[in-house]
């Protein structure tokens, strides 16, 4: 592994805290940093090296997934960060970082190679990135990546706004985009399962799915997140990047995972034939208030006319010859009555009616994402006792607290430029392409907000949803 430098802009921030330092250390942990490296760290606030590196280790304390007693590692791993108080947005600051930078990497013996990663607020994207190519930053003889959180855009224009500029300071091969559902581990695992056992590849076309179930939804409501949610909504936070990858990642054909180029050209072509098939197709809910529970409405920081959905349902078609009449149903919101990510494939029930009539369900297989980690197989068996048909799951779980969270998987793929669960601009250009008369018709009301009670399974439009097509929701 090449050695690097690692700026960190928004080091003071909650991001950093409780994702990315702890990714870093448990990275250092097991020897997945360069034997050289440093961090430097940039916030507003004025602290001193020691107080900054202080503030690592006790975020590390709390939110490292390691317990182990290794307070010397942490001692040793916070002595590679320097910290540096820079008010961002002006472009003096920046000739100040490349002095500092230039000297970290004289004194650590480093190449110039640099990984910028910007966790700030979205409105700060632009400024950093153009200042970055203004003062030679970006200029090195090594190699340069920069990772920009979410959200890429508020909506299309924005986002290829955002784009022009970040482009014109990186290459395309340059830019991590962050999903971070990319990096959860069953859907790191997905294009493994698939092709590690020859028995599910000839299963997984529209021969044999009947259809695809995706689910992402939260328990919680709102919180403190109100102000980016009221301009946000379900549609952007969760639908536009997290549902529509999920969505890519069950369809990929392309089983080398390795294979960035070919892996993002594929989402892309898929991108290109998704179909949400016309409004009718669209539900939009928001929470109510349940006992000891407060409606959306009544939240801290939401409008109390905010007509603003926190629950988001679709069916979407891929028109491509594998998948064409297969519908992809997606749901998401808050307040619901289960915390739960995961994929259910639904397989046809090709049993000749007399089989039917055995009471037999359809085989189900499921990828739990989060909080479980696991698959799960639902299958038709004879109970040895009565002689009755009844359904028998076979389940993998693992509650492993030493799996690795997605943003360890994330940085070290993009410490090794590994673009693979990173997304390409196309992808995200046409995400947004495809969400953009969504929002158009939330606007003008075409599409109505529909309501359910915080701690329900949402708006009962979303089992219309799938009721028509002849389906329910798993
Ligand atoms: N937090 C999450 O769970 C989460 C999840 C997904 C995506 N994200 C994305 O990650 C990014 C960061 O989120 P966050 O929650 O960490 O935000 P945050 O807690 O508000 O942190 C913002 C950081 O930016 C710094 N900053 C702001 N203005 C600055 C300026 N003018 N000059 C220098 N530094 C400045 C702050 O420094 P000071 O503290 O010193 O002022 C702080 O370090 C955002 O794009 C967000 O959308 C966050």
């Amino acid at each position: 592994m090449e050695n690097m430098s690692f700026i960190l802009f928004g080091a003071t921030g909650d991001l950093a805290r409780r994702k990315i330092f702890p990714a870093l250390f448990n990275l250092y942990r097991n020897q997945k940093l360069p034997k050289a490296f440093s961090i430097i760290g940039i916030g507003k606030e004025e602290l001193s090296n020691k107080q900054f590196q202080e503030l690592v280790i006790d975020s590390l304390y709390e939110y490292s997934r390691h317990s182990v007693n290794d307070k010397a590692q942490k001692a040793e791993f916070v002595k590679s960060i320097t910290y540096i108080s820079l008010d961002i947005t002006k472009e003096t600051s920046y000739q100040k970082l490349l002095t500092l930078v230039k000297k970290v990497e004289r004194e650590h013996n480093l190449q110039e190679n640099r990984i910028f990663y910007l966790s700030v607020s979205p409105k700060l994207f632009n400024v950093i990135t153009t200042n970055i190519k203004k003062s030679n930053l970006s200029n090195t003889s090594g190699w340069k990546r920069v990772i920009i959180e979410k959200p890429f855009g508020n909506d299309l224009k924005t986002a290829q706004q955002l784009n022009d500029i970040v482009q014109n300071a990186f290459q395309e091969d340059e830019i991590f985009r962050i999903d971070h559902y990319l990096g959860k581990p069953m859907v790191k695992n997905l294009l493994t399962f698939v092709s590690a056992n020859p028995m599910l590849q000839p299963l997984w076309n529209k021969h044999m799915i009947a259809n695809i179930q995706i689910t992402a939804n939260e328990e919680v409501g709102v919180g403190s997140r109100a102000s980016y949610y009221e301009q946000a909504g379900a549609v952007r936070d969760m639908f536009q990047n997290h549902m529509l990858q999920l969505i890519m990642m069950t369809a990929v054909t392309m089983l080398d995972e390795r294979n960035a180029i070919k892996l993002r050209a594929e989402k892309v072509q898929l991108m290109e034939t998704i179909r949400v098939e016309n409004q009718h197709d669209v539900v939009r809910g928001q929470y109510t208030k349940a006992p000891c529970i407060k409606g959306y409405k009544d939240e801290l920081g939401v409008d109390s006319s905010s007509n603003i959905e926190t629950f988001f349902a679709a069916s979407l078609f891929i028109e491509n010859p594998l998948w064409e009449g297969v519908p992809f149903f997606v749901r998401t919101g808050k307040r619901l009555n289960k915390k739960e990510t995961k994929i259910v494939i639904e397989f046809k029930n090709v049993l000749n009616n007399h089989e039917k009539k055995t009471n037999s369900k359809p085989n189900l297989l499921t990828i739990h994402i989060n909080p479980d980690y696991g698959i799960s197989l639902q299958l038709n068996s004879k109970n040895p006792i009565t002689g009755e048909l009844e359904t028998i799951t076979m389940n993998f779980s693992s509650n492993d607290k030493d799996i690795p969270e997605a943003y360890e998987y994330l940085l070290a793929d993009a410490i090794q430029g590994d673009l693979s669960y990173f997304t390409h601009w196309d992808e995200v250009e046409l995400a947004w392409k495809s969400v953009q008369p969504i929002i158009e018709n939330f606007h003008t009301n075409k599409i109505p907000l529909n309501f359910y009670q915080a701690g329900s399974n949402g708006p009962k439009e979303a089992d219309d949803l799938v009721n028509k097509h002849g389906y329910k929701w798993w």
